[in-house]
This record gives structure tokens, sequence and C-alpha cells, in this order.
């Protein structure tokens, strides 16, 4: 039943002719790992099989040694000097400086754009364009994509679209069902579960993903088999772990948008939230996740002080994982915009990013509550 460890670099063959056959792929087996590892591949294959519910066998996965690798190999594998991406002006902001900071050294030209709806991400397109991103669920914000209107401008302007739904998981939605060419996760988070693994995974069409696989090999951000038996026995328990997640943030963000030191609750579980019709569209049993954001009332030292006094949640970086974890998003993630900068992206003073952990609901609520109280 468990997953077999190949914890090894190397294969060894019975005979020169077997080792040249599998090297140039005329045989199946494994020569090097960072070409190709038994565990890796299970891993990636089972993310395959998740995301491609809807066609069965027609999605193929590579697993990365992170989701930084695994966004870089997409970008890389797909795109050329001249070539330009349309991105999601809410991106995670890793993607945002490979995109601005590296990608254009290399002559590849990025516009940063609204694409919530079809007719504004239109407006972002050129003739050059080969590549539109965007994330199920955004951070902070919790938007929510128009995965099949976004895919719809993608495919008519000749470009594929790239999802990173790392914030919904394959449990809550499946990008591929709605158009998209190419999902990628940081299995770092809630593929993993734990917050004791860094890794990444691509799933797509075997054509889309040769490119990805070629980047994966040439550039060697491999995951490594230790690695990928952690994220594959993640993948077990994760519909438990994402019911769990999502019915726990929903409670929570419905308990702290009652309470009066707090202005806005950010999570598309809620009536109130800008996609919140979109969201029980999408999203599998209108489970949204486990991550919201809060904007507490008062400046960034009230948001900062309300992180400091939960006894539960813990200041932390990353989200997922079984214990919950705050951010105050001005000081942290975001902690490159300025302030004119932060508004434009809807990011108050004090705002407070929290990944609900699997602890009990009622203690968290109770949680977040004395800390508020304290506020006051
Ligand atoms: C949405 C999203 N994509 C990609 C990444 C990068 O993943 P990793 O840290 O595994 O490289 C992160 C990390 O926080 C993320 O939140």
């Amino acid at each position: 039943m468990g997953l077999p460890i190949y914890r090894t670099a190397a294969f060894a063959f019975d005979s020169a002719e077997e080792y040249e056959e599998v090297l140039a792929g005329r045989a199946p087996g494994f020569t090097y790992s960072r070409i190709d590892n038994p565990t890796a591949a299970t891993f990636a294959g089972g993310v395959a099989w998740l995301e491609g519910a809807g066609a069965p066998g027609e999605v193929v996965g590579e697993a990365f040694a992170s989701g930084m690798a695994a966004i870089s190999a997409v970008m890389m594998g797909h795109l050329s000097a001249g070539d330009h991406v349309l991105c999601a002006s809410e991106v995670y902001g890793g993607t945002w400086s490979l995109l601005s900071g590296v990608l254009s050294r290399f002559g590849v030209a990025t516009t940063f754009a609204d694409l919530s709806d079809p007719a504004g991400a239109r407006a972002g397109l050129t003739d050059r364009t080969r590549l539109v991103w965007a994330e199920t669920l955004a951070n902070p914000s919790l938007s929510v994509a128009d995965l099949s209107g976004l895919a719809g401008v993608a495919h008519a302007a000749g470009a594929l679209l790239a999802v990173d739904s790392t914030f919904a998981s394959p449990v809550i939605c499946r990008p591929l069902e709605h158009g998209a060419d190419l999902v990628v996760h940081s299995a770092t988070k809630y593929l993993g579960g734990h917050s004791d693994v860094t890794g990444g995974v691509v799933v797509g069409r075997p054509d889309l993903l040769a490119p990805v696989r070629h980047m994966r090999v040439e550039l060697g951000g491999s995951l490594a088999p230790d690695e990928a038996f952690l994220l594959h026995r993640g993948l077990a328990t994760l519909p438990l772990r994402m019911a769990r997640h999502s019915a726990s943030a929903q409670a929570l963000a419905e308990a702290m948008l009652a309470h009066p030191a707090v202005t806005a609750v950010h999570y598309p579980g809620l009536p109130g939230h800008r996609d919140h019709q979109r969201a029980m569209a999408l999203f599998d049993s209108g489970r949204c996740g486990g991550v919201l954001s809060v904007d507490i009332a008062g400046d960034r030292a009230a948001g900062r002080a309300f992180c400091d006094r939960l006894r539960i949640g813990r200041n932390a970086t990353s989200l997922a994982g079984t214990h919950t974890k705050v951010s105050h998003v001005a000081s942290t993630t975001h902690r490159q915009l300025d302030d004119a900068a932060l508004r434009a992206a809807g990011i108050g003073p004090a705002t407070v990013r929290v990944s609900v952990g699997l602890e009990d609901v009622e203690d968290l609520i109770a949680d977040c509550r004395q800390a508020l109280d304290s506020l006051r």
C-alpha cells in the first residue's frame, strides 16, 4: 500500500543495449532521477488523475522541486524572446517578479491587468500574446477567476491559458474542465498539506506538457523522491482536509464579519463577496478553500496586534497545512507595495490573511474573538 521511495540518483541496467534503449526513450524505464524518478512520477500522475477527472488518461503531470520551479518551467517551456504574457494583476508575488524581473531580461513582455471580466482581459492582448496567466483564487482578495471566459479570450488570440490553482486544489476546482490548458500547483500548500515539504506540479495534455518537461530536465528543478513520497501521501487525505478547511473557513468568515473590530471579510463563500456567484458555479459543493482575509478596523498596528494576540493562529509564512497561520499582509506577503499600490490591490493597512487549519473550529472562532475584543 505504501509508495516505495526510490532514493537513488542513478538506475542500473542488465546490458549496455537496454541502458541505451531506455535513455533514448525507445523502451520504458528510469535512468537518472533528474530526468525521471518512479516516486516523483507517481505523485505527478496522481495529481494529473485528480485534475483530469473529466478526461481520464488524457492528462499527464510533471513534478517539480517547488511551485516556482513549476511556474518557471511553464513559462520557459512555452515562451520565447518577443512573446507577450497577459497576467492577472492579482497574482502571487513570485510569479510577478519572475515575469517582471527575470523573463523581461530574456525579451518576454508582460501586461498585468484586471482579468475579472473577459472584455477587460481582451483589452490586454497584443498580437504577440502567447500565454494568459491567472489564479483560480487570488491572494489576498480571494477573487475567483472566470476560467471559461479567460480560456475563450486566450484561445481566440491563439494563446494558452495557464492557471495556478494552488489555493483551490483539484478537490474544489479542476480548471482543465473549464478550458484551461495547463494547471500549476505549489504542492507545498494543500497537496502536501502539512507544511513539511516543498514541491510543485504541472498538469495538462501530453503535447502541452512536453516543453514543460523539457525545461524540468534542462533546468533541473525536479522533485526529489523523499519529497514525492510525502506529497503523494498528502493526496490521500486531500478531500478530507479540503472539506474541513473550507467548512472552518466559512464559519470563521461568518463569525469575524459579525465582529465590530472587523470592517470587511474577503471570502468567496460569503454572499457579499464580489465573486460569490462565480464561486458557487465553479467550485464543487460550494467549498471555497481554507484561506480568507480580514480587514481589521484601524492602522497597521491594529492588524499586527490582532496577529500577535492570537493564541492558536501563528504568525507564519506560507498557507495551507494543519495549523492556522496568519500574515499581516502589508508588512509580509505584499511588503514590496507602497500605500497607493496596496490600496489599488484592495489591501488595507490592517488586512490580515488567515490560512485556516484543521483545529477545532469553535476554538478558532473563540481565539479570533478574544484577539479582536482585545483591540477595542
Ligand atoms: C499561489 C502560489 N503560487 C505559487 C507559489 C510558489 O510556490 P513555492 O513556494 O512552492 O515555490 C506560492 C507560494 O506561496 C503561491 O501562494
